[in-house]
């Protein structure tokens, strides 16, 4: 099969598409023929080598497509059944073995590339809003990156349990896009420092929850636009990693909590995955949830979708077309 391959980690050049045997699914497994994997700001972290792989190794950690095969001991689908799957080394490929436990069965009125667009982008959004801070009414909360992949969703699922949205974003077709999906405020943090303006837009009292995925340009300020013990769920690093803090700065802001969370603990088993996926799909279904695909590439210009990813200019979903 064909597949994208990373023999050292570096630029978006080392992404080379490649001849490579096809997977065989072992013990729990469903062999996939992928037909859209889905690109994530993890897959880059993978390349430079910030998170650590054994090299070689084919990137992308989310697909759907449809069962060819199953290994010993699967019932949970069939050859022929439509799936997606978050979480899975290797998805930047025409075939993936995938964990049976990880796959979310793509209801009729869910296209495949919605449904890749929803496992990882999705399934984020859906524990920042449900699990890690459960938003309601009485919260204010502030979005990062609104009108990213995650982004757009979360903003989604945040006006969907009541919560006060501000969004921050760097240009002015990104914020149009920010405030389509419902967010109350757009700072383009790019122009306006955004913490003086969460304080203006909450009249001095500050947001009760960050969820920044921007890191290392925005953490310092984030916390600064809390209210006393606001959270601050910082779950990614698009500029970069975040300097070392000393701790006793959360006492002297306000008792504020930190958290790093990580999808791998938010999807720990079958029940987990199934309750984020099929909610997620239900929402899309009932017209409740847009997922804005951002452009569809195929394969062999895997490299040219990191450059968007990294270049800030895609908002929403980009997907590879195997
Ligand atoms: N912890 C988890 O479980 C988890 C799961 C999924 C994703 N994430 C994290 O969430 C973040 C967003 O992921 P995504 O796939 O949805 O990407 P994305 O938000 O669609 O793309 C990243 C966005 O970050 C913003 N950004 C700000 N400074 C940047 C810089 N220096 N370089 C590049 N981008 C910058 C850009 O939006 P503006 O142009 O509007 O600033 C850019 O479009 C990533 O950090 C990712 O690692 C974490």
């Amino acid at each position: 099969m064909k597949a994208i391959r990373v023999a050292e980690t570096g630029g978006p050049e080392v992404l080379e598409l490649s001849e490579v045997p096809d997977p065989t699914p072992g013990e729990g497994e469903a062999l996939v023929r992928v037909e859209r994997a889905g690109v994530n700001f993890i897959d880059v972290y993978h390349r430079t080598g910030l998170y650590r792989k054994d090299l070689p190794f084919t990137p992308g950690v989310e697909g759907a497509g449809v069962v060819e095969a199953v290994g010993a001991g699967v019932s949970r689908v069939s050859p022929g059944d439509r799936v997606a799957w978050p979480m899975t080394p290797g998805s930047y490929a025409e075939l993936a073995a995938v964990p049976a436990w990880k796959l979310v069965r793509l209801p009729a009125g869910v296209r495949t590339e919605v449904g890749a667009a929803l496992m990882v982008q999705g399934m984020t959004a859906h524990y920042l809003a449900r699990s890690t801070y459960p938003l309601g009414p009485d919260d204010v909360a502030l979005v990062h990156a609104a009108a990213g992949g995650t982004g757009l969703l979360l903003v989604q699922l945040a006006k969907r349990q009541g919560a006060t949205v501000i969004g921050t974003c760097s240009t002015e077709e990104k914020a149009e896009l920010a405030r389509a999906a419902g967010a109350d405020h757009v700072i383009r943090y790019t122009e306006t420092p955004f913490q003086p303006e969460v304080m203006r837009l909450t009249q001095g009292r500050g947001a009760t929850v960050v969820y920044d995925s921007v890191g290392k340009t925005t953490f310092r300020d984030s916390l600064e636009s809390l209210r006393p013990r606001g959270m601050l769920v910082l779950f990614g690093q698009s500029s970069g990693k975040v300097d070392p803090f000393d701790p006793g700065v959360l006492a002297s802001r306000g008792s504020l909590y930190l958290t790093r969370p990580s999808l791998a603990n938010y999807t720990r088993d079958a029940e987990e995955v199934e309750w984020r996926g099929s909610e997620l799909m239900e929402r899309v279904e009932a017209g409740e949830l847009g997922v804005r695909i951002h452009d569809v590439l195929p394969l062999d210009r895997a490299a040219d979708a990191h450059r968007l990813l990294e270049g800030r200019k895609t908002s929403g979903k980009l997907l590879l077309r195997t």
